[in-house]
């Protein structure tokens, strides 16, 4: 009861009555040349599809429904993390088969709409649309408008028109949208265009849809044509025009799947900056996830940030960084060229520790204060106290490292014995020699010494100096064999 009566009340907070969102998302994307749906594609590594459905979080929509039809399947699984009970709507997906135009693809949202809302109809393809425009179009529509969002285009060839009233003034009443393909040589020199979002009372809404037809240039069911029966039945039509085209670009291309990802990664690098961050350049980072920084933060060129990713205080990161899923406290440094993936277990680095160049720290390292991972040190599943320093071509697998350790180059844990890993213990103040194979389980004793090129088997005493190799062999004077001289030329 408790909990219906919270997804009863959403929507209607910020505007006084339920938002339901209608995203289309059945048509083809024949140009992405992609096995891939379309709205499957990636922005910021997630779908763009996923990005719409955020924006209808954001507006506390009270129901989703998705229009599939092309890679339908595909596509509903793909949504499987927005359902459940945690999920912030209640999405259903309604299936277009054929697709015969935007009108007939949300007629069949129709026996899933309430009538006591208003419809936002949103599409898959188009990912950047902002909350704040969409909510000021919602207002806009105010329960018994219908309100379009429109956008001047330099070059609007391909888009459907607004036609206002006298042919003129920027404010004149809307009187119908136009398709390209059907406009007249007039109507096509109208530089305002239909961004393909709008907002409509529910009920009117389905009473406008059920009077579509195909007769058009297209033989299509257009949605557009609603606003000629909005005008018919004396219902206000206001365009709401902005002049921000990445909200409403659509991706219908690779190469307009990038423009919006570059688009998309400005954006956030420069939340970043007004943050504080500095960006050695904002046109050479990635964010795909959540990126949070403390104050004084500074991140070099061409460095991706994914997943969930906190900086503390000071925190540098040098040029040509992979970061993701993972905390870093205040005062490290991250040097160039390092690779850090906590993926579920999460990676840790503590304060003032310095990481890199060429470092790589996997899922569950978890590094204290002033640690010290040189050049082509991988790091997995393992502790490492404050002040343990691997500098060198090293490898840290399911091991515990003591305060102060320094474990040699070339050193490995020998962690896995084909079949199950084992756990290494190095306990403080040990000093690993170069070199050196720890066979894991073992456990070296506090203040331990390994001798360079050692092969540990048997855990070792504190205190200990401890050494695994074969014997040095010297025999005096040794005379290398020499070659046999070359018979002279007949
Ligand atoms: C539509 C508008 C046009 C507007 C343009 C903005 C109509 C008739 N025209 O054009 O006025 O300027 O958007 O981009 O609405 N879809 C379906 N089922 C279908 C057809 C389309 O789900 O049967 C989906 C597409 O996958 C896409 C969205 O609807 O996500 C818009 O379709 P698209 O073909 O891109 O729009 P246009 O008809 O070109
Ligand atoms: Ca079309």
């Amino acid at each position: 009861m408790f909990v219906d009566s919270i997804k009863l009340d959403q929507g209607s907070g910020r505007t006084g009555f339920p938002v339901d969102v209608v995203i289309m998302a059945a048509g083809k994307g024949t140009r992405m040349k992609s096995k891939l749906p379309k709205v499957l594609h990636a922005i910021a590594g997630r779908p763009l599809l996923h990005h719409v459905m955020d924006t209808a979080a954001a507006l506390l929509a009270r129901n989703v429904v998705v229009i599939t039809g092309h890679g339908a399947e595909e596509v509903e699984a793909a949504c499987a993390r927005f359902t459940g009970p945690a999920a912030d709507f209640a999405l259903q997906f309604v299936r277009q088969e054929p697709q015969l135009g935007t009108g007939h693809a949300v007629q069949q949202a129709v026996p899933a709409l309430a009538d006591d809302g208003v419809v936002v109809v949103l599409s898959g393809d188009v990912p950047l649309t902002q909350a704040d425009t969409l909510f000021h179009l919602i207002r806009a529509c105010g329960g018994d408008k219908l309100a379009l969002l429109t956008l001047e285009q330099t070059n609007p060839a391909g888009y459907g028109r607004i036609v206002r009233a006298d042919n003129g003034g920027a404010d004149a009443a809307v009187q119908a949208i136009v398709e390209h393909k059907d406009a007249s040589e007039a109507q096509r020199q109208i530089t305002e265009i239909y961004s393909g979002i709008m907002v409509v009372p529910a009920a009117r809404l389905k009473t406008w849809l059920a009077r579509l037809d195909n007769q058009n240039a297209q033989n299509e069911y257009y949605l557009t044509d609603i606003v000629k029966f909005a005008v018919a039945d004396g219902v206000a039509v206001v365009g709401h025009k902005i002049t921000d085209a990445v909200q409403v670009a659509g991706v219908n291309s690779p190469v307009q799947l990038g423009e919006l990802e570059r688009a998309y990664q400005l954006q956030q690098a420069h939340r970043l900056m007004e943050e504080g961050v500095r960006l050695a350049d904002p046109a050479r980072i990635d964010v795909r996830g959540d990126l949070l920084c403390s104050h004084d933060v500074s991140i070099d060129v061409n460095c991706i940030f994914e997943g969930q990713v906190n900086l503390g205080e000071g925190v540098r990161i040098g040029a040509n960084c992979v970061i993701a899923n993972c905390v870093i406290a205040a005062g490290a440094v991250i040097h160039p060229f390092t690779h850090i993936d906590g993926e579920k277990l999460g990676v840790t680095v503590g304060a003032g520790a310095l990481i890199g160049p060429f470092a790589r720290l996997r899922p569950g390292a978890h590094l204290g204060a002033d640690v010290h991972i040189g050049n082509f040190v991988e790091v997995k599943n393992s502790t490492l106290a404050q002040g343990a320093k691997a500098n060198h071509l090293a490898y840290l697998g399911d091991a515990t490292v003591g305060e102060r350790v320094n474990f040699g180059a070339g050193a490995i844990t020998a962690n896995y014995d084909g079949a199950n890993k084992h756990r290494t213990v190095i306990e403080a103040d040990v000093h690993v020699g170069s070199n050196c194979v720890l066979v894991a389980p073992v456990t070296l004793g506090a203040g331990g010494t390994v001798g360079g090129g050692s092969t540990i088997t048997k855990s070792t005493a504190p205190g200990a100096l401890s050494v695994a190799r074969g014997k040095q062999v010297s025999i005096a004077n040794w005379a290398r064999p020499q070659k046999a001289a070359k018979p002279p030329q007949a």
